[in-house]
């Protein structure tokens, strides 16, 4: 009976534990079915949240820390080209710079380095973009192809550098004759120079501030314009006008002139109206 009880019991403690097994495992797919029904998505809502908080935060830390969002900082050729460069100018009437005066063939040479000659040829892709006249000159296709263009910067830097030669008649007696010679073109050219680079800052509008310090001998305070700037990065400039610079010796004269196989829209004035032909 023992045996027959206990083999009696044995399957019945057997279902008995089958059952609690299924009671078990019941209640863990219970617990599992909890789990992935309210568990599982509150994990999910948690990494999505901490997904968004740090894409959030990222963003505004890059807002913040560079100031590099703004349309402004993007440039055909060029980029991305946001002014990040901490710079303090040199702003001292006394001290003496690589380009300042007295002028030397070390100085030409300082400016010659920041004001490479000749212009670039950019991708008909990227010209369709700029909004300028449809009739832009095109660069042939032995040098390259694309449309004839140059970097504003550089051109600045042109109009700089001729303002200050014209300081320094005795020195640059080439620029001085043609003065004399042409006087009107001469001005016209000094005048246009200016006035490129009033707008240029009006553009601008360096919000930057100078602040003022006593000087020995001085009665009045005094501008300082050690001024701490963020820059733009004019070598990017450099290079990007070298990678794409027109090779003038590709050109039969030596240089880029009027093309005589094919026929151009010539005007009075370059216009204005990216559409205009004449
Ligand atoms: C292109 O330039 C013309 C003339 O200045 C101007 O009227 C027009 O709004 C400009 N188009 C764009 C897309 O900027």
């Amino acid at each position: 009976m023992g045996s027959q009880s206990e083999d009696d019991d044995f399957p019945a403690s057997s279902d008995a534990s089958l059952l609690q097994d299924d009671i078990r495992v019941g209640s863990r797919r219970e617990r599992l079915g909890l789990f992935s029904r309210i568990a599982i998505p509150w994990w999910l809502h948690l990494l999505l949240l901490a997904l968004s908080l740090t894409f959030l935060i990222t963003g505004i830390a890059l807002r913040i820390d560079d100031g590099s969002h703004c349309p402004g900082d993007w440039y055909p050729m060029i980029g991305h080209h946001p002014p990040l460069k901490t710079v303090r100018f040199d702003g001292s009437f006394d001290r003496s710079s690589s380009f300042k005066g007295p002028p030397s063939p070390s100085v030409d040479a300082a400016w010659a380095k920041i004001l490479p000659v000749g212009g670039m040829s950019i991708p008909e892709t990227v010209f369709q973009t700029l909004n300028a006249s449809r009739f832009a000159s095109k660069v042939p296709d032995i040098a390259g192809g694309g449309r004839l263009a140059l970097f504003e910067a550089i051109h600045q830097i042109h109009c700089v550098k001729s303002l200050w030669m014209s300081t320094y008649p005795d020195y640059y007696v080439d620029e001085y004759k043609f003065s004399q010679e042409e006087p009107e073109e001469w001005r016209e050219h000094m005048d246009h120079c200016a006035d490129m680079l009033r707008q240029k800052l009006m553009c601008d509008a360096d919000a930057t501030l100078l602040t003022y310090n006593w000087i020995k001998n001085h009665y009045g305070p005094h501008p300082n314009f050690n001024v701490q700037h963020k820059c733009r990065d004019y070598d990017r400039i450099l290079e990007e006008a070298e990678r794409h610079k027109v090779d003038g010796s590709l050109f039969p004269k030596g240089y880029f002139i009027r093309p005589t196989d094919t026929s151009v829209v010539d005007f009075e004035e370059p216009p204005f109206d990216p559409e205009a032909s004449e």
